[in-house]
């Protein structure tokens, strides 16, 4: 066991990519007497399990935050207990649909000790089965608690560890057999949160928009329930947004729906062209639903009889298990879009033992495993070097914040071309070192050439919006196809 730490429980929310890396960093340490992961789903995988039953209604409401579209649940007095199940959403399926191909090439999305079978843009089934293997590879598989929500996060003060925080988990298991909610509490010294935030959909406040959905019930939905493009034959339809999913969507509608699929974007990403793709028209920001049932645009146009409007308007964080009384303060801020009082986006100034994996938008799967490689050595107390002092975390937070402000640029996004990716890496590679001589801890992976020449050069799209020509590796770049271009320095991440 580890070396005079402290640190002996380990709890795990999620048991998606970021789960299952921590729990297999966490177990390398040989530190601890008790990891679990909690994963409020039946399975691990995370964003890749893939719902095919889900009604396609509005999950979000206009404008509404996860604050208020995922509120904790009511927990019952004395626990442990037997309640009747809950039925408040809580936005556990997950967004991925039929046709999903990743969008990060493979050598970068798969952990270093486990490639996924092929790729470098594979079907959502791979990264599934693959995140479920990668437990079952680590001999993690028996960490998982399923099906088991976490629903409360409480800071408790333990004597008995020198007055060090300990973390009350008030965990809920829904029991199908008996059609009851199961409900207990649990103690930790440390607590990792890999609990995703592409859950709770975000839909934007538009004038008119609420009206609109109850005038015209089911006429408006959210990129989370799309599954495939079949529902939508011959319909009039407006996508809403141009990033991953909005572009995904208004392609391969073009496949059934009524020509043309419209699509409103309010920016342009580096891989559209001039025009749009045949058989999609473009649109600008919806000003307002009016009451006739016409949708309005800022450049004055005007649709009318859609059938349905498809938001692709991405999601935020929610963290509803946080509870904010008990903590002392709130761990997101809504209007600043970020953590509150973190470090490096994984560790927190006032919580030494809580750490959280996968949160920026930056490489996924590969990021999560510097970050929890990291964040195990920590709570094994064997960093060879201390994180900086909480001045110089307070710091790099304020300075953050004001550049990003000043960019216009999120406080979560970590960019590749300024180097800003290797600089994040380079600061875990520091606090995680080597590990022990006799082999215990995971020693953060390199950045090869081979994965730095993917990253920059294997594009699911082709920059310029020109599907129609052959890409460098001699297919035509077509929808679900993968085509080499020439590195582009700008926004190389900026797809994830
Ligand atoms: C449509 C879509 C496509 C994507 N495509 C790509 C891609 O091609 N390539 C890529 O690299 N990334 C892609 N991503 C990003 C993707 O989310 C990451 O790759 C990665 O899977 C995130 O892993 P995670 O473990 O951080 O979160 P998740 O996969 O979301 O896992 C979090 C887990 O925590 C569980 N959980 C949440 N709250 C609780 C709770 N209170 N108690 C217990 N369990 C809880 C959830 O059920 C879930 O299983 C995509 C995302 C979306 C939405
Ligand atoms: N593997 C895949 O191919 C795949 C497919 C789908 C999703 N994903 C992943 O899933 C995650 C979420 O992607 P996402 O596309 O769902 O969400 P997202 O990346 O957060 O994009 C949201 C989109 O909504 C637009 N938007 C927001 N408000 C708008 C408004 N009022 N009017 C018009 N447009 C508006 C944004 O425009 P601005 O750009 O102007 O902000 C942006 O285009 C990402 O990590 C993505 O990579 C991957």
């Amino acid at each position: 066991m580890g070396g005079g730490n402290k640190i002996k429980s380990v709890a795990v929310i999620g048991a998606g990519a970021a789960g299952a890396v921590t729990a297999a960093a966490l177990k390398a340490e040989e530190a601890f007497d008790v990891i679990r992961v909690f994963e409020r789903r039946e399975c691990a995988g995370g964003t890749w399990i893939y719902d095919a039953a889900v009604q396609p209604h509005l999950l979000a409401r206009p404008g509404a935050l996860p604050a208020e579209l995922d509120p904790p649940l009511e927990i019952p007095q004395n626990l442990p207990a037997v309640a009747r199940p809950n039925k408040q959403e809580r936005f556990s399926t997950t967004p991925i649909y039929s046709s999903l191909t990743t969008n990060v090439p493979e050598i970068a999305m798969s952990f270093s000790d486990a490639r996924f079978p092929y790729g470098p843009f594979a079907p959502h089934h791979i990264p599934r089965q693959y995140i479920e293997n990668y437990f079952a590879l680590h001999n993690t598989d028996s960490f998982l608690v399923l099906s088991t929500t976490v629903e409360d996060v409480s800071k408790i003060n333990h004597p008995s560890n020198d007055g060090s925080t300990q973390w009350k988990l008030t965990l809920r298991k829904y029991d199908a057999l008996q059609d009851v909610d199961i409900w207990w509490e649990e103690i930790f010294d440390a607590v990792i949160l890999a609990n995703g935030h592409y859950s709770v959909p975000t839909i934007p406040y538009v004038k008119g928009l609420e009206d609109y959905t109850k005038k015209y019930p089911g006429r408006v939905v959210h990129s989370k329930t799309y599954r495939s493009p079949i529902l939508y034959k011959s319909k009039r339809v407006l996508v809403i947004g141009n990033s991953a999913s909005g572009t995904d969507l208004s392609r391969e509608l073009i496949s059934t729906a009524q020509l043309p699929v419209y699509q409103s974007k309010r920016s342009k990403t580096w891989w559209e062209g001039d025009e749009p793709p045949a058989g999609i028209e473009w649109k600008p920001v919806i000003k307002e639903y009016l009451s006739d049932g016409r949708i309005l645009f800022e450049d004055g146009t005007y649709l009318d009889d859609i059938d349905t409007v498809i938001y692709c308007t991405g999601y935020k964080p929610s963290y509803p298990f946080w509870n904010i009384e008990k903590n002392g303060q709130p761990l997101w801020d809504d209007r600043k879009g970020k953590l509150v009082k973190s470090y490096w986006h994984t560790f927190f100034q006032d919580f030494p033992n809580l750490g959280i994996v996968g949160l920026p938008r930056v490489l996924t799967f590969r990021s999560f495993e510097y970050q929890a490689i990291a964040l195990a050595r920590l709570f094994a107390n064997r960093n060879p070097v201390p994180l900086p002092s909480l001045l110089e975390q307070q710091a790099w937070e304020d300075r953050r914040e004001e550049i990003r402000r000043q960019e216009h640029r999120k406080f979560h996004d970590i960019t590749w071309e300024d180097g800003e990716t290797h600089e994040w890496l380079q600061g875990f590679l520091k606090w995680s070192g080597l590990g022990t001589l006799t082999g215990q801890g995971r020693i953060p992976p390199p950045l090869t050439k081979e994965m730095v020449w993917a990253i920059e050069n294997l594009k699911k799209y082709r920059p310029g919006g020109d599907d129609g020509k052959k890409g460098s590796n001699g297919k035509s770049a077509g929808l679900n196809e993968w085509i080499v271009v020439e590195s582009r320095k700008r926004d190389v991440l900026g797809f994830i």
